[in-house]
């Protein structure tokens, strides 16, 4: 069992790139031992240089110790991961999709003293054509109950009040904490939310931000962002290669048991440049 009766859940929003990856590597390598958490989940739609993830990155993101990869709108952008998402046992991606795409987007993960199912939805808001999160999710939720009480959700969405609508819904099915993805800014409304009966407490933020360039536009390069914005031409995006990293991710304390969330704790940290940096070279920017 870990530490005290709680497990520590941490959540890393999108990670961006080389500087995402690299970032949240040194933001767990700085880790004292007793701050390690039990769980540690992050979203890598973007992690392969701004768009999707490719297998030698979802490994690399694995060896330094995420044990779970959720996704979103960018899962699909490299088309490689058709051919290995069912062979992978940590990557999931958001579930309310057409049944014919591989992959999936609830899966329980055994730690041995406990576990925790992990299910990833997008939003329709602003999004595209998905099916219906809301249909799928009290069956999942149902499915995973069947296992453990600790439940995680990442919503990958765009509008705050789908995020916000789809939590409190949560809290009637008793998940133990939700996260908001894919706008890339982190929100300060980090909380423990009750259902209607006050009970069922859920930890819950309705953006966790992102991972990588400090100097960027929500991780790509500013130049390129401000170009496409301005000639409204089809310019190609680049990720922002700055020497000061972001991190953004959220903690969530949970007890094993009962599947209840004490603790919310929002992370938002700027990692300054290291000596020998290495995003130096552009050339490797993957
Ligand atoms: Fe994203
Ligand atoms: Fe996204």
């Amino acid at each position: 069992m870990p530490s005290g009766d709680f497990i520590h859940v941490l959540f890393f929003g999108d990670l961006v790139g080389k500087p995402g990856r690299k970032a949240v590597e040194r933001y767990l390598q700085n880790l004292l031992p007793q701050e390690k958490p039990d769980v540690i989940i992050a979203n890598g739609e973007n992690a392969t240089h701004g768009f999707g993830l490719i297998e030698r990155h979802y490994r690399e993101l694995t060896e330094m110790g995420i044990h779970v990869i959720t996704g979103g709108n960018h899962t699909w952008d490299r088309k490689e991961i058709v051919d290995y998402i069912d062979t992978v046992d940590n990557l999931l991606r958001p579930d309310n999709v057409p049944a014919t795409l591989p992959g999936t987007g609830c899966r329980v993960f055994d730690f041995g003293s406990f576990k925790i199912g992990v299910i990833n939805l997008i939003g329709q808001v602003f999004m595209g054509n998905y099916n219906s999160p809301w249909e799928r999710l009290e069956m999942l939720v149902n499915q995973v109950k069947k296992e453990t009480p600790v439940i995680f959700l990442d919503f990958h969405a765009e509008a705050t009040a789908e995020k916000i609508a789809l939590a409190h819904h949560c809290t009637s099915l008793g998940v133990s904490a939700m996260v908001g993805t894919h706008t890339h800014v982190q929100t300060a409304d980090e909380r423990v939310l009750l259902n209607a009966m006050g009970q069922n407490q859920m930890g819950f933020i309705t953006d966790a931000g992102f991972n990588g360039a400090y100097n960027s536009v929500i991780g790509m390069d500013i130049d390129s962002s401000m170009l496409r914005l301005k000639s409204m031409l089809p310019a190609r995006l680049e990720v922002a290669l700055t020497h000061t990293l972001q991190v953004n991710a959220v903690q969530f304390k949970i007890n094993p048991e009962t599947g209840q969330c004490s603790t919310v704790q929002r992370i938002s940290k700027r990692l300054e440049p290291l000596l020998c940096n290495p995003l130096d070279n552009p050339d490797k920017a993957e």
